[in-house]
């Protein structure tokens, strides 16, 4: 095991300009946004202790205490990835398929090479590193069924001191028989799992059916069950991506009323439950998922890759169910949270809908946090919040600062970043406070 993190410094303060959000401003407007053109930042113990204006709080700092200067820098707070695959990292961007075929063809042959603690390690060292590099200092991680491979993930993640949730991914139907589990030993797994990781450090363990297709009733019981039985669990699984799976389950359980019936028959609705993609439901799946306090991830760029469909996030907004951006790596195909959001708006584009660049950073940051529940933890700047932050540079590249230099709103800006940027615009990435 890693040696326990150096504890973070006791005061830091933190010069910028500073936006962060204190509701959705779908529904709260102009007043979800909290801006300071010259802020600071102040920390205690690795926790937000106070932010305001430079000069109010300038005079205020103790004695000898020099903000670090992030001026001409815009200081957000970090990014949540609500669903990323760490076990597919090395397919991302695998040619020409639909989701079936693109599972059996890259993503299983990819996830068997997780047997190996070694491979496990490395993946997830690399992984973890590139979540901070792109600014994400939050992520819902799907790794593989091997409980080695969340081993390795949580004690990567530990060891930089990130906030994660994953578990072991449980599948016992429809998958080469190399990853196949049965539903009683991977239900064995999960528990040594939970007691080994769920509230240590910030790492918090999620129950992992894969999806309907992949487990057996008796699979979707013993997750359900499990899911219910432990304070504080999480649930993630896939829901209703691509029209050839959502044939195959409603096949599989003729007796739901629809693929999302399928998982709240078996318990796996609730708070603290959160469901990728989500394109091929209908009125009443997403009425229950309002209805339970169930999230959606949305995933645009592994949408748009596989060729799954538009997710539609007026619909989910209407109804008050939380949702979170998800870069779905491997099927998606960056692990920035600016790309993704880029094709979040287009895709909402095609619907005739949008996506303002407030409600996008939004989604990034206390969106995310609320779609997994953590936002008593994470998402904004309040006092007491840990304090994981993005400094973004608005002139990492030669075409960045020209199209900045005709950019005169914040809301300009913050979109121009979000269609321009990408980890080339992270100037630095800080967890509980310190720069990683
Ligand atoms: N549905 C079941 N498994 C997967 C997966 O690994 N990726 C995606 N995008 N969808 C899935
Ligand atoms: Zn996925």
């Amino acid at each position: 095991m890693n040696p326990p993190p150096a504890p973070p410094a006791p005061l830091l303060a933190v010069r910028g300009e500073i936006v962060h959000f204190l509701a959705d401003p779908a529904s709260h407007g102009a007043t979800a946004l909290e801006h300071f053109a010259d802020g600071i930042l102040v920390l205690r113990h690795g926790h937000v202790a106070e932010l305001g204006p430079a000069d109010a709080l300038l005079a205020k700092l103790p004695h000898g205490t020099t903000p670090l200067d992030y001026r001409g820098k815009l200081i957000l707070p970090g990014f949540v990835d609500t669903h990323v695959h760490y076990g597919q990292t090395d397919m991302i961007a695998s040619y020409g398929e639909q989701l079936l075929p693109w599972l059996e063809k890259y993503a299983f042959p990819a996830e068997r090479r997780f047997a190996d603690p070694e491979h496990a390690t490395a993946v997830a060292e690399f992984f973890c590193d590139e979540l901070l590099k792109n600014g994400t200092t939050t992520a819902s991680v799907l790794p593989t069924v091997h409980a080695g491979s969340v081993d390795a993930l949580f004690a990567a993640a530990e060891k930089r001191r990130m906030r994660l949730v994953s578990g072991k991914l449980l599948m016992d139907r429809n998958c080469p028989d190399f990853l196949r589990d049965g539903a009683i030993t991977g239900d064995g797994a999960a528990k040594a799992l939970i007691e080994r990781w769920h509230g240590r450090a910030r790492l918090r363990y999620a129950v992992t059916p894969r999806s309907a297709f992949t487990s057996s009733r008796e699979q979707m019981t013993l997750a359900g069950r499990l899911f219910a039985a432990w304070p504080e669990l999480h649930l993630q699984s896939h829901l209703a991506e691509n029209r050839s799976e959502v044939a195959l389950a409603r096949k599989l359980y003729p007796e739901a009323r629809s693929y999302g019936d399928v998982f709240e028959r078996f318990g796996q609705f609730g708070e603290r439950a959160l469901f990728a993609h989500c394109l091929w439901i209908d009125d009443e799946d997403r009425e229950r998922l309002g209805a339970t306090g169930t999230a959606i991830s949305f995933c645009p760029t592994s949408n748009l890759f596989l060729g799954s469909g538009l997710f539609d996030l007026a619909a989910a907004q209407a109804l008050g169910i939380r949702v979170g951006l998800g870069t779905d790596v491997g099927a998606g195909t960056s692990f920035s949270l600016l790309q993704t959001l880029n094709e979040a708006y287009k895709v909402l584009q095609l619907q005739g809908q949008t996506l303002s660049p407030e409600s996008a950073f939004y989604l990034a940051t206390l969106g995310g946090a609320r779609s997994l529940y953590l936002e008593r933890f994470i998402g904004n700047f309040l006092p007491g919040k840990e304090a994981d932050f993005v400094v973004l540079d608005a002139q990492a590249t030669p075409l960045l600062a020209r199209r900045m230099a005709n950019a005169t709103t914040l809301s300009e800006r913050l979109f121009v970043l979000m269609m321009l940027g990408d980890d080339r615009a992270v100037a630095a990435t800080h967890v509980l406070g310190d720069r990683v």
